[in-house]
């Protein structure tokens, strides 16, 4: 009869292990259901500054010159894709640009448009309507900065 009693205890036992060990397994399956939700919090929000070495540009006053040295550099680099206007050539027209987009954005699209194209979600969004892919133009950061103040212009900076 001990013998008996003694099997019976270890049965219950055995059974107690086994359900807590299932509590916990549950447990844990609780905690990475909500994983996902967590890592959708976690996701970095969309500055519009872009990625490049421009993030911290803060543009200066408008400067006629400098903008006279940028439609000289976009003339030979850039006009070939983009019109003024507001009409397509091979990329969007640029009319409007610098009240659509930040500074730093702009000046990060000009001097780094592979790695914007890639993973800046406006400029991905930009590659997949145009479907051409725009490359760097070699345009140094003088050139980059006076190209910047040409599209203020453009946009009646000065006016
Ligand atoms: C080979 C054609 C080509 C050349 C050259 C080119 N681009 Fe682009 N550009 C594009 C395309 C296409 C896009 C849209 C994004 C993409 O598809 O890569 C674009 C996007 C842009 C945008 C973003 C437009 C928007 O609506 O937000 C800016 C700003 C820009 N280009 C400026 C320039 C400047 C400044 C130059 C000259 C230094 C230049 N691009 C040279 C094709 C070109």
């Amino acid at each position: 009869m001990k013998k008996l009693i003694d099997q019976i205890s270890t049965f219950v036992l055995i059974l107690a292990i086994a359900s807590c060990g299932q509590k916990s397994a549950n447990e844990t399956n609780g905690e990475s259901g909500q994983q996902p939700q967590s890592m959708i919090e976690d996701e970095p929000v969309d500055d519009g500054l872009g990625i490049g070495n421009y993030k911290d540009f803060v543009e200066a006053e408008y400067n006629a010159d400098l903008a006279q040295k940028g439609k000289v550099v976009f003339d030979a680099k850039c006009l070939a894709c983009h019109k003024i206007t507001d009409q397509k050539v091979v990329g969007p027209g640029l009319l409007g640009i610098t009240k659509r987009r930040k500074a730093a954005w702009i000046l990060n699209m000009i001097t780094n448009p592979v790695e914007m194209t890639q993973k800046d979600p406006t400029a991905k969004d930009l590659l997949a309507e145009h479907l051409t892919q725009m490359t760097f133009q070699d345009v140094n950061d003088a050139d980059a900065k006076a190209i910047y103040e040409y599209l203020r212009m453009v946009d009646g900076a000065g006016n």
